[in-house]
């Protein structure tokens, strides 16, 4: 039993916590939050304890790993800190907004290695898994091609636009995760353009809510990627893959897989209403495979922290490229 403290007891939060009390292999000991009062309710749920502090957290000696749900910008120092105290973690995404705080970390980790888990539990979606195992498989031959399609139903609310770092950093993140475990290599390059079609205040932010992205791979491969804040008909995500033997595809999920046939129609169940409920059973089953991993399991494939940073190089790279409008090469920082 993998005995957790959870660090931000905010929306993600809640959700790492109900997983974590629901997975066999795991035990939510303590919940700590700034807001003492968000903290108490998500703790008072699940029978957990309320840590005072961060210090209280790693000084505890019933804690195995933590979890980082907290705000983007208490993630680093949390890392460094769980890093110090040899403790295993499992890390929402992003690491940082700030390059050299993420390379310092990065750092830090690579000195004084303990496991440490991206939360990229788009991986762990059954239907993304199949997909992978079947191109790694060689089963569609040599990659020529992926296309991933990341639409949300909805734009997150303006003040969340505002420091989120924008569309790429944000939300295609997880595509440039998902692009690089599909194909087993990284991108080299990458052209990116987009506009913001329905909220001039978005624009205003500094930032696109529709855009289309091109990168390509040593290899010559190529990658399309396209992505909006906002669709009329609930969370798009899809995964194509085109190989020279053949074609994959993780497909648009209904909520259902049931048609109706009546007269000359047919009426089938459509999207799920956002990305959360599309996506909520991977969060359990990536709680699952760290902790198994934590168990000793061997052969358990998890995001890393490595993983983090790779995807979060993508990401800088296609900012400077919507910027300067031109393909941009991506440059990838590894520790020394
Ligand atoms: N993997 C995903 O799909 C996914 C989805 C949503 C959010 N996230 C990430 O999770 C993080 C949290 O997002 P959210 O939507 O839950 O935000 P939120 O604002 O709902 O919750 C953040 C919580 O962190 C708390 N907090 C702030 N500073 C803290 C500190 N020093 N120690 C402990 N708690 C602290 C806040 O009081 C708040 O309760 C963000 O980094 C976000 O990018 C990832």
């Amino acid at each position: 039993m993998i005995r957790f403290a959870l660090f931000g007891a905010g929306f993600i939060g809640q959700v790492h916590g109900a997983n974590i009390a629901a997975c066999p292999r795991t035990k939510l000991q303590y919940v700590f939050d700034v807001n003492a009062e968000a903290a108490h309710k998500l703790a008072g749920r699940f029978g957990a304890k309320v840590a005072g502090s961060v210090e209280e957290v790693f000084a505890a000696d019933d804690v195995d790993a933590v979890l980082i749900a907290s705000s983007t910008n208490t993630h680093a120092d949390l890392l460094s800190a769980a890093i110090k105290a040899r403790k295993p973690v499992y890390c929402e995404k992003p690491i940082d907004m700030d390059l050299a705080r993420v390379k310092a970390v990065v750092q830090e980790a690579h000195d004084n290695p303990v496991p440490i888990m991206m939360g990229f539990s788009r991986r762990f979606d059954p239907n993304h898994r199949a997909l992978r195992q079947t191109v790694q498989a060689g089963e569609v031959g040599v990659v020529e091609m992926l296309h991933l399609v990341c639409r949300s139903s909805a734009p997150p609310p303006l003040a969340y636009i505002k420091v989120s770092g924008g569309q790429f950093r944000d939300q295609t993140i997880h595509m440039f995760d998902l692009l690089c475990w599909v194909a087993g290599q990284a991108p080299v390059e990458v052209y990116a353009t987009g506009a913001s079609m329905m909220d001039p205040a978005i624009t205003e932010a500094g930032d696109v809510d529709t855009s289309m992205l091109i990168l390509k791979f040593a290899d010559g491969a190529l990658c399309h990627i396209d992505n909006s804040r906002h669709t009329g008909y609930g969370y798009d995500e899809r995964i194509e893959v085109f190989g020279s033997e053949g074609l994959v595809e993780s497909r648009r999920k209904p909520i259902r897989d049931v048609a109706i046939y009546k007269g000359d129609k047919v009426i089938e169940d459509g999207m799920y209403a956002g990305w959360f409920e599309r996506m909520e059973p991977s969060f359990l089953l990536a709680i699952d495979a760290f902790a198994a991993a934590l168990e000793g399991e061997t052969g358990i494939d998890y995001p890393t922290l490595q993983d983090g940073l790779r995807a979060q190089m993508i990401a800088e790279a296609a900012v400077a490229s919507l910027k300067q409008g031109k393909p941009v090469q991506i440059e990838y920082w590894q520790p020394g």
